[in-house]
């Protein structure tokens, strides 16, 4: 399922960011693709091992993993340092899978990608072209959010970003292992989360929320791997 996060920064965290990611030391995307994702990827990143990226990746971390929403939708175990990219000039990025396992050198990190994610760091209006689109069972879903807004979707979909015909989109891009690998499975203890999330400040029946907080944390104990 998609799920979108909204404001997960706020326009004035994303300008700073965005000046700071003008000093880093971009370089051409394909290098980091894979042999099969090389010859549909045209787009430029900072480069992995760049001290200011991981300054600004680490940045993001930390956001992540303080936001309510981001945590109860991911159940994140590891979660890969954000990259960033952009594209302009006809850059695109062709229908593709994700790499189900990466591994991260320099961390010594080894992930399964369950959920991918993109947070948009410039408005759609910025730029025409470079929509998200990623293929779901009701059909291809098209993303373009406003800058500070984070979508996540399942990694085991094929997803293209549409060529950028105009101005320069920018975003961070990142993987996260979830403790509930089975997308379903974390879909429904989200549902169920935020539902007892809006319980609680509207029912006066506690007891009732506690006993659906339980039958939260017994499927979470069903289906988490820890
Ligand atoms: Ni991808």
């Amino acid at each position: 399922m998609l799920t979108i996060i909204e404001d997960l920064l706020t326009p004035a965290e994303v300008r700073d960011l965005c000046s700071d990611l003008t000093q880093a030391n971009w370089v051409d995307g394909a290098q980091s693709a894979g042999s099969r994702s090389v010859k549909v990827k045209q787009n430029q990143q900072v480069e992995r091992s760049d001290p200011l990226g991981l300054q600004l990746s680490n940045r993001l971390l930390a956001r992540f993993g303080e936001h309510p929403q981001f945590v109860s939708a991911t159940l994140a175990q590891k979660i890969w340092p954000p990259m960033f990219n952009r594209y302009t000039g006809g850059g695109h990025y062709g229908l593709h899978v994700d790499a189900a396992l990466m591994h991260h050198p320099e961390l010594g990190l080894d992930l399964r990608s369950d959920i991918s994610g993109t947070l948009f760091l410039n408005d759609p209006d910025e730029y025409e072209g470079g929509e998200l689109q990623i293929e779901t069972a009701f059909g291809a879903q098209s993303v373009k959010l406003p800058k500070g807004h984070l979508v996540l979707y399942p990694s085991s979909s094929l997803h293209q970003v549409t060529p950028v015909t105009h101005g320069t989109r920018v975003a961070a891009v990142t993987w996260i292992q979830s403790s509930v690998s089975d997308d379903s499975a974390r879909t429904m203890l989200h549902e169920l989360d935020q539902s007892i999330q809006s319980l609680s400040a509207h029912v006066d029946s506690q007891g009732e929320v506690e006993n659906l907080v339980r039958l939260y944390h017994n499927l979470l104990r069903r289906w988490a791997s820890a």
